[in-house]
């Protein structure tokens, strides 16, 4: 009874509450086949054709795979249930229904605009995830609250968030789009740079409301402009190949070299990307030496720093204790800076004999170096490519489901196809670097002018761990001694040194073992 007369009255309540606040001001929610006005079904259509011209210039930029790029309309039925305990707008249903979605394993990278990422609203995660975007967690479902959502039922995200990246954001009512960075929570849409967010009008913290947007239409078309103008460069992430780092390969010159946007040739930007990229790797292991130096100059630098703090501390200390726990501190970091002044010495040793006048790769020796990098990169490529066969022949592992074993088989088959699609690049940039480096360093290879067979960075592997092995038997010793001189009433600063002595020996004894083998 109480049960009947409750639904009663909450249904009519629910109604004028609902109309109120604007929450539920559409039509109750029912299938996507519900009628959606003419209006926004051709708003929405707009929104999916440009996302498709911003995927396919990516493709055509060849930083998207085309088999990875999948047209819409999609089969939406199984995650119904989904949207409808979400309470998702009909206008964000059909959407994602004709969305085009990027399959990132097929299509080799998943940074997308601003340190973004694709975003597939066919995984129910993701679906899920839409509703908070920014990964806010709001406490409570009330749009007023200070802690309250900020994804309207009508609102989606067509970007992830990525490592603390921008999202962009629709309002399919009023065909809005906002870019929103996360961590100034302000648009990173270039075209609004100069334009003040608006008045805050609600007590929600999460809300992005008074961030400025503008039409939907402008902004996707805008996104293939900034991409056709190298105002911003696909990848540049931490999910993209390393090709596509901006601080590794510079992408933008590599771009315009080769005619980009109007006569672009791909395949020569791809084999120059490649070779960029590899001259990239092989400066990075040259530089070694001089890298290890300022490394080495830092970290010195720091403990120096931490040493006086530390001593300062010590006019301040109540009771033994602490004194000697403070003593002991300084005592551990002046040994472990000791070992850092040593090794300083030993790397501008190596810098004076690989790096003559800092300089660790000779200018007449590039060719050599940038062909020894492509190769080594394609006999990488080429072994994982041989992994990913392997792969293929892999039975279903016992008790292991049937649809995610089929799953790791498409997988396997994604990678094998972007491999081999790579494989083939470097196998171009190999033959046009080999050709440089017999015209221009006739007679000589990497080995007769480095000595070295391959770019290895830690080549002497045993010598070095030999030289660990000592200098933390004589640790070990140095730090038997300074217990040894500790007094007996600070038994806290005692044990915490017994214990460095009891790790410092499991590291002598791992050391002792790794050289046996
Ligand atoms: C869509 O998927 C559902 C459930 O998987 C299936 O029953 C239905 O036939 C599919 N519809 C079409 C048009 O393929």
């Amino acid at each position: 009874m109480f049960a009947l007369i409750a639904s009663l009255v909450l249904v009519p309540l629910s109604i004028v509450l609902g109309h109120r606040n604007g929450v539920f001001d559409q039509s109750p929610i029912l299938s996507t086949t519900d009628p959606i006005s003419p209006r926004q079904k051709a708003q929405l259509h707009e929104v999916a054709d440009l996302m498709l011209d911003i995927y396919q210039t990516l493709v055509d930029m060849r930083y998207l795979d085309p088999v990875g790029v999948i047209q819409g309309p999609h089969n939406m039925t199984d995650l119904e249930p989904q949207f409808e305990e979400l309470g998702i707008d009909p206008s964000i249903r059909y959407l994602y229904s004709i969305l085009p979605y990027v399959d990132t394993d097929a299509a080799g990278n998943s940074d997308f605009l601003l340190e973004g990422e694709f975003t597939d609203f066919r995984d129910p995660d993701q679906v899920d995830q839409a509703r908070d975007p920014f990964y806010a967690s709001p406490s409570n479902s009330n749009f007023d609250d200070e802690d309250g959502p900020n994804m309207r039922p009508w609102y989606t995200p067509l970007s992830q968030l990525g490592n603390h990246g921008s999202v962009i954001v629709y309002d399919a009512r009023r065909h809005l789009i906002w870019i929103i960075d996360q961590e100034s929570w302000s648009t990173t849409d270039l075209a609004l740079q100069n334009v003040e967010p608006k008045e805050v009008e609600t007590a929600n913290q999460n809300s992005f409301e008074h961030i400025p947007s503008r039409p939907a239409g402008d902004v996707l078309k805008d996104i293939v402009q900034w991409y056709r103008n190298l105002d911003i460069l696909p990848g540049g992430g931490e999910n993209s190949w390393q090709e596509w780092d901006h601080n590794e390969t510079p992408l933008r010159d590599l771009y315009t070299a080769n005619g980009w946007p109007d006569r672009f040739d791909a395949d020569a930007f791809e084999i120059n990307q490649a070779r960029a990229f590899s001259r990239y790797l092989a400066q990075d292991f040259a530089d070694r030496p001089i890298n290890e130096v300022m490394r080495l100059n830092e970290v010195i630098e720091r403990y120096k720093k931490w040493i006086e703090t530390q001593t300062e501390n010590l006019g301040y200390t109540t009771t033994k204790e602490s004194e000697w726990a403070i003593r002991s501190r300084i005592w551990c970091m002046e040994l472990d800076l000791t070992n850092f002044e040593e090794d300083l010495i030993a790397a501008e040793q190596k810098v004076k004999q690989l790096c003559p006048e800092n300089v660790c790769l000779p200018p007449q020796e590039w060719p050599l170096w940038e062909l020894q990098a492509v190769t080594e990169r394609l006999e990488s490529l080429k072994a994982d490519l041989t992994t990913a066969e392997s792969g293929f022949e892999v039975d279903p592992y016992e008790g292991q489901d049937l649809d995610e074993w089929k799953e790791d088989v498409l997988f396997r088959q994604k990678q094998h196809h972007l491999a081999k699609r790579k494989i083939a690049v470097y196998q171009k940039a190999y033959e046009a670097a080999r050709e440089d480096a017999e015209r221009l360093c006739p007679g000589q290879t990497f080995e007769s002018v480095t000595g070295l067979g391959e770019m290895v960075w830690f080549g002497r592997m045993k010598e070095e761990l030999r030289l660990v092995l000592t200098r933390t038997q004589r640790e070990v010793e140095l730090t038997r001694e300074w217990l040894a001189q500790l007094p007996d009433d600070v038994p806290e600063a005692r044990s915490d040194i017994e214990s460095t002595i009891e790790s410092l020996g499991m590291e002598v004894q791992y050391l002792e073992e790794t050289l046996r083998e």
